[in-house]
């Protein structure tokens, strides 16, 4: 939702008739999400555990002139119009904005699984996401682009193959090397449900949700965008890929705690890291499903408690601003566990509360950090 109370679905479409003059012939709305647990890992093989959003971005198609791609991001008013005659190639969208080189990555990907046939297309977007915020905004516009050009042209693509399309666009394009989880949550997400995702296997898990008269998870902005987030994040990748070389495995979802006992000299100490990071935190994902499955909230509470630590002190993903955050929320009545979620260097939190008090950890969070209970949602579809 956003100021005047309407969907994103809603936006797109009327944003679509605004622009083009007609009406969409397909709208398709895929969810952001919350990572739980497991942040840092996909990209190395391991285990995550998301939940898809209820929110997420809207994207309306219809036909254009043939050689035509016109897009309209509603949120940002901006507009956009390409001849679509030549392949698009990254390096020619390199001073564009992200989530136009987004748009034509994923565009440029499905017209592949089109046969490459010439159509254009004109396309508006609208989005509850926050941007920059951790909560996968990227992966729903992607996934949401996506979903809306295979309903249009009439293609039938495996939710995972689209995913790893999506991946792709924003790995090609976006110049993003990010990991699978979120446009696997975007088309698996499942409402009610958390998915514990095996990055290598590319299979889920359904994991049950506290009841709701139990505890929630609340999400909470730090107001935090750290400059220089991407490659932040891309050296990280690498520190994880030099020691799995080092190590000899394929990736550092098969290294175990020796690997990174103080006394292996043969890593840096970014790699050791790496290394120590990604071990404890698989394995943590791991037991906090199985907390949640036996309704062990507090258990829950701790690893997600113990994630945060690793994130910030032996990773280093986080910033001075979500760590004070964290802490100040930690302090809250019947708060079990907080966390950062998502990449890191600033955006939003996620703490795990008891029901009765949720209200008064909103109170004394005040106007200084919006809000919101978890509401989750389900995966990519055509509405
Ligand atoms: C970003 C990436 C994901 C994942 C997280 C960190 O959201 O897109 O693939 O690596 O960061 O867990």
């Amino acid at each position: 939702m956003d100021g005047t109370g309407t969907s994103a679905t809603d936006r797109a479409r009327a944003s679509y008739s605004d622009a083009f003059g007609a009406e969409p012939d397909v709208v398709a709305l895929a969810p952001g999400r919350v990572n739980l647990i497991g942040d840092h890992t996909d990209y190395c093989d391991g285990y995550a555990l998301p939940v898809a959003l209820e929110i997420g971005c809207a994207c309306a198609v219809g036909e254009a002139d043939a050689r035509t791609l016109d897009v309209f991001a509603s949120d940002l008013a901006l507009r956009e119009v390409l001849d679509t005659s030549y392949p698009f190639a990254p390096e020619q969208f390199a001073s564009s904005d992200a989530w136009f080189r987004y748009i034509v990555g994923v565009f440029e990907l499905m017209r592949w699984a089109n046969r490459r046939e010439a159509r254009g297309v004109q396309m508006a977007f609208a989005g509850d996401v926050p941007v920059g915020g951790g909560l996968a905004s990227s992966a729903a516009l992607e996934v949401a682009a996506a979903t809306a050009l295979e309903a249009h042209w009439d293609l039938e693509i495996d939710p995972l193959v689209k995913a790893l399309v999506c991946q792709r666009a924003e790995h090609e394009f976006g110049g993003v090397a990010c990991g699978i989880m979120d446009q696997f949550v975007a088309v698996k997400g499942r409402r009610g449900e958390g998915l514990l995702i095996d990055c290598r296997e590319l299979s889920v898990r359904p994991v049950p949700l506290p009841e709701a008269r139990d505890a929630t998870f609340v999400l909470i902005d730090s107001g935090v965008e750290r400059a220089n987030r991407e490659s932040a994040y891309a050296a990280r990748r690498l520190a994880c890929e030099t020691a799995a070389e080092k190590l000899g495995v394929p990736s550092l979802r098969d290294a175990d705690q020796d690997a990174y006992a103080p006394l292996n000299e043969e890593l840096t100490d970014e790699e050791r890291r790496a290394v120590e990071h990604v071990v404890t935190e698989n394995q943590r994902v791991l037991d906090f499903a199985d907390a949640l499955g036996a309704s062990d909230l507090a258990r829950a509470g701790e690893n997600m408690n113990d994630s945060h630590r690793s994130l910030s002190e032996v990773l280093r993903v986080s910033c001075p601003e979500v760590d004070g955050l964290v802490a100040d929320v930690r302090t809250a009545d019947g708060v079990l566990g907080a966390r950062m979620t998502g990449g890191g260097f600033g955006g939003w939190v996620v703490a795990l509360v008891r029901a009765q008090n949720v209200d008064g950890l909103v109170a004394q969070l005040g106007a200084a950090h919006a809000s919101m209970r978890l509401v989750s949602g389900d995966g990519a579809r055509v509405v």
